[in-house]
């Protein structure tokens, strides 16, 4: 949309050096300026800058631009911004875009808009006296006010019934364009919704600018979109974004689900931020919309093998998307069940509740995704090399460069890859990782949180798990998140002569990972624990009470757990009424803080 030569002309003015400097601040070296690379960590500089070439380059990662991509890069813009804000620093104004052609377009839009307007006042005027279509919606829960709130409608059963609300039916040009009818080869003209509940689609001005129609009962399709119009995208346009934007904003958060159904019915139980595609999958013209709106989006999908692959559709295509300030949830629903019937079943405190806790992190959802494609449980070096396999690229795209550092080192944890040492071998054998955006090896340190000193007390004093081996194996069927823990573990409960290890003999039996434990002991954190002490002891018993703790909350409680295998493997029909009623409860427990 904004005239190349206006890109050109802001760029040569716009030299290089003086825009990076105001960020990362650039010593000239030779003929080229350098500093330490703002989109990795380091110590050494290896970020250059030439103003030759008005071209930036980072030796170490591989990120390279020029002036407007160093904008956009470092505070995480999209282009027209990153001109815009260039353009500002300039004192250079960005053209107007709306031209001539603008307003011609206009004058093809109005007219399709008037008739699609006009076609959903007849679909809903027919509703109102449709009584088959009334008992479909009663009968799977709807109100008449929410109803009318979405403006749904009915398409009667008879291949002209637009002529009633179209006097002109057989002629007008504009019914076609605007998807409401089809002109068979026959010069035969009907309409394409019939027998259908009408959903129409609004573009954020409130406007019609399509429908979804839903069979009544079953039938193929299920659902019927408008075809692509010059007012209808579907790639680009999201149900109930209009309806919704109040309620996002006031919650800070959107959710993002896969059917017409779900919006309404989420709204008809007061969770009123929520939106769907259009039975496509979440494109990057989604993911930009939804960000106008706002920073923290929550995807809301069925639990199986397709409403995972949906999601992962969608993480794909936001990664190259995100920035710092963005927070990107999952929450997968038992399977077989949609918000739909969730929200009838567990009504709207306990869904807000699995939202709230049960959501997974874009982080987490990647990492446990990846993993699941391999078995990192083993330690093989293979299949931690296969891990890295497959998460590289997709690290290498997330566009955010502080979750980008901090989400390869999550993943080297993850992959149990804690050693310096390893990491050397991996990266000679697997060439370019290395060059690519990845920050320069770290020893696992920073977090000390539970599992780091649950396994600093178990390598200090194995004896510890002799004294807590019923609380350790509990803990084991959890979900340890310290892969590392997890294989101490494992070897502890698996020494016939517990009692009698110590440090080095437990270094000695695990010999492929002594090293690495060697060097994660020295941090200075361990060494100021004192292990032999009475506190120790306390200590350790506390950790592992929270940890089992967690790990309750994270699998649910066993009477929950008993229940959502149940909905799992049948639905919520299979419940009994006790499991219904309980269930609700049980949720709302579990979350209780
Ligand atoms: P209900 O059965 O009414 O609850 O539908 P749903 O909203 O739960 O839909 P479902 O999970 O089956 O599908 C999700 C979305 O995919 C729908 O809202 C539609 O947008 C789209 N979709 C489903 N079936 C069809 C179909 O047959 N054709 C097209 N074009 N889209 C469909
Ligand atoms: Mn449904």
């Amino acid at each position: 949309m904004i005239p190349q030569s206006f890109i050109d002309d802001l760029l040569a003015r716009a030299d290089i050096v003086s825009v990076i400097d105001r960020y990362v601040p650039l010593k000239k070296t030779g003929i080229n300026y350098s500093a330490c690379c703002p989109f990795h960590q380091e110590k050494t500089p290896s970020f250059s800058v030439s103003p030759a070439k008005q071209f930036y380059h980072c030796f170490g990662c591989g990120a390279n631009g020029n002036a407007l991509g160093f904008v956009m890069e470092y505070q995480g813009l999209g282009f027209v911004d990153a001109v815009k804000q260039l353009a500002a620093d300039y004192g250079m104004t960005v053209p107007d875009v709306r031209s001539d052609q603008a307003v011609q377009v206009q004058a093809t839009i109005s007219p399709l808009i008037a008739v699609l307007e006009q076609a959903s006042q007849f679909y809903r005027t027919r509703l109102k006296t449709a009584s088959v279509a009334i008992d479909y919606l009663k009968q799977r829960g709807l109100t008449g006010e929410i109803a009318a709130r979405f403006g749904l409608g009915f398409a009667p059963d008879d291949w002209q019934g637009l002529g009633h609300a179209f006097p002109d039916y057989e002629t007008r040009q504009d019914l076609s364009q605007a998807g409401l009818v089809i002109d068979n080869d026959q010069g035969r003209r009907y309409d394409r919704f019939r027998d259908r509940v009408m959903f129409p689609i609004h573009n954020l001005k409130g406007q019609i600018i399509g429908f979804g129609g839903r069979v009544i009962g079953k039938g193929e399709p299920k659902y019927l979109n408008s075809p692509e119009t010059p007012v209808f995208e579907k790639g680009r346009e999201l149900y109930g974004l209009y309806q919704a934007r109040q309620a996002i904003r006031q919650a800070g958060k959107v959710m993002i689900v896969e059917g017409y159904m779900d919006v309404v019915a989420l709204a008809q139980y007061g969770v009123n931020y929520a939106v769907a595609t259009l039975g496509t999958s979440t494109t990057s013209d989604h993911l930009q919309k939804l960000f106008k709106h706002s920073e923290h989006l929550v995807f809301c999908f069925d639990g199986d093998n397709a409403g995972r692959k949906a999601a992962w559709r969608a993480l794909e295509n936001a990664l190259p998307l995100l920035t710092d300030a963005l927070t990107l949830e999952f929450l997968f629903l038992p399977e077989g069940e949609d918000p739909d019937t969730l929200v009838r079943q567990i009504g709207h405190e306990a869904f807000e509740a699995k939202v709230s806790h049960e959501a997974l992190p874009l982080s987490r959802f990647m990492l446990q995704e990846v993993a699941a494609r391999v078995d990192l449980q083993k330690g093989r070096p293979e299949d931690k090399a296969r891990f890295w396999h497959e998460i590289k690229p997709l690290l290498n795209q997330i566009a955010a460069p502080t979750l980008r550092n901090v989400m390869w080192t999550e993943a080297r944890n993850f992959a149990g890859l804690m050693k310096p040492k390893q990491d050397k071998v991996f990266e000679r054998k697997s060439g370019d990782w290395k060059r690519r955006n990845e920050p320069p090896p770290m020893p696992r340190q920073e977090p000390k949180g539970l599992e780091d000193r649950l396994l600093a007390y178990l390598l200090l004093r194995p004896v510890f798990a002799a004294s807590k081996a019923n609380d350790l194996a509990r803990l084991r069927q959890g979900m340890l998140e310290n892969a590392g823990l997890q294989r101490v573990l494992e070897f502890l409960q698996s020494s016939p002569r517990l009692k009698e290890l110590d440090t080095k003999s437990v270094l000695q039996g695990m010999p492929a990972l002594a090293e690495g434990w060697r060097q994660w002991l020295g941090q200075s954190w361990i060494s100021a624990l004192e292990p032999a002490s009475e506190e120790a002891e306390t200590e350790f018993t506390d950790i592992c009470l929270q940890l089992e703790k967690q790990g309750q909350i994270r699998m649910g409680g066993s009477q929950l757990q008993d229940i959502e295998r149940k909905v799992n493997a049948s639905g919520f029909a299979s419940l009994t009424e006790e499991e219904r009623a309980s269930y609700k409860q049980l949720i709302l427990e579990k979350h209780k803080r």
